[in-house]
């Protein structure tokens, strides 16, 4: 396995790569990797005959400069797991290598078809916008075949898809396939996350509630005369129940458009929590 720090170089082997007729996939992370992220990578290298991992902690997506700083950043550690994997190459640049200074101030802007009104995009600004602006970035230096994200940023998700099928970006990444990937859950439920190394032993213990709660949800939207509303409302307050627990948003919203919805049929939930000063995110899908 190779660590590539320049785009020239990254450029470079992407061109011999595709020469050879070999089909590439990308699975870009911010690192701090866990099992969730090996899952994707596990299955990029069974799909695809050459594996690109970029590591790199976006800033143009961090609204909460506090958040940049404390994010975990563990390259060595990373490059260990990726290898034992079977990920060919990793991109792990600097911020410099990446962006130019007026580019680090996130001009870009993009329109998300809506998707970003709610949720993340509602309560991160620019969040979204920093996110495509890497995303199309890799895209651009990486001309993957297959692009794996998982299903925990159920809105990230949507809004990668959007951009490749419907934005003014749809068609620039020739066939290019995106591919959700599912949460992986500890034993105990908790969403992997990289956040969760920022969690103390008793926090952890704590935020189990959240994926108990989005679980037991599940039967309560099969009770008889149960309302998206009142299911909605009742997990919110399971969950602020907890001490140590805060809710900052439970949406019930359709799986594709992301709009609030009336029914459980093709309905995801998606929670956002904080768990202490850490914010979590979790979701759950009702059909
Ligand atoms: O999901 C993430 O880790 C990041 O948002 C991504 C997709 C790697 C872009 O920085």
């Amino acid at each position: 396995m190779q660590i590539i720090t320049k785009k020239a170089e990254l450029e470079q082997i992407v061109r011999a790569c595709k020469m050879r007729g070999q089909t590439i996939g990308l699975v870009p992370t911010m690192g701090a990797l866990h099992a969730g992220h090996g899952s994707l990578v596990r299955r990029c290298v069974s799909e695809n005959d050459v594996t690109f991992v970029s590591v790199f902690v976006n800033p143009t997506q961090f609204n909460n400069k506090e958040d940049l700083l404390k994010y975990p950043r563990s390259l060595e550690r990373d490059a260990e797991l990726l290898h034992s994997i079977g990920a060919h190459f990793v991109f792990a640049p600097t911020s410099e290598e990446m962006y130019t200074a007026e580019e680090m101030n996130n001009t870009f802007s993009f329109d998300f078809g809506g998707l970003d009104a709610m949720m993340e995009g509602a309560m991160r600004p620019g969040h979204f916008n920093g996110v495509v602006q890497v995303v199309s970035r890799l895209f651009y230096l990486v001309q993957p075949d297959r692009a794996y994200f998982g299903e925990k940023d159920y809105q990230q998700l949507a809004i990668i898809h959007y951009m490749v099928e419907h934005s003014s970006l749809a068609g620039t990444f020739g066939d290019l396939q995106i591919i959700g990937c599912p949460i992986v859950r500890e034993e105990s439920g908790l969403a992997l996350s990289s956040r969760n190394e920022r969690l103390s032993p008793e926090e952890k213990q704590t935020a189990l509630a959240i994926s108990r709660t989005l679980f037991a949800s599940l039967e309560w939207a099969k009770e008889p005369k149960a309302t998206v509303q009142a299911v909605r409302q009742r997990v919110i307050d399971a969950i602020n129940a907890v001490e140590g627990l805060e809710v900052e948003y439970y949406q019930i919203v359709d799986q594709t458009t992301l709009l609030p919805t009336d029914t459980f049929g093709h309905a995801i939930g998606c929670v956002t929590v904080y768990c202490g000063p850490v914010r979590l995110i979790d979701n759950i899908k009702y059909a």
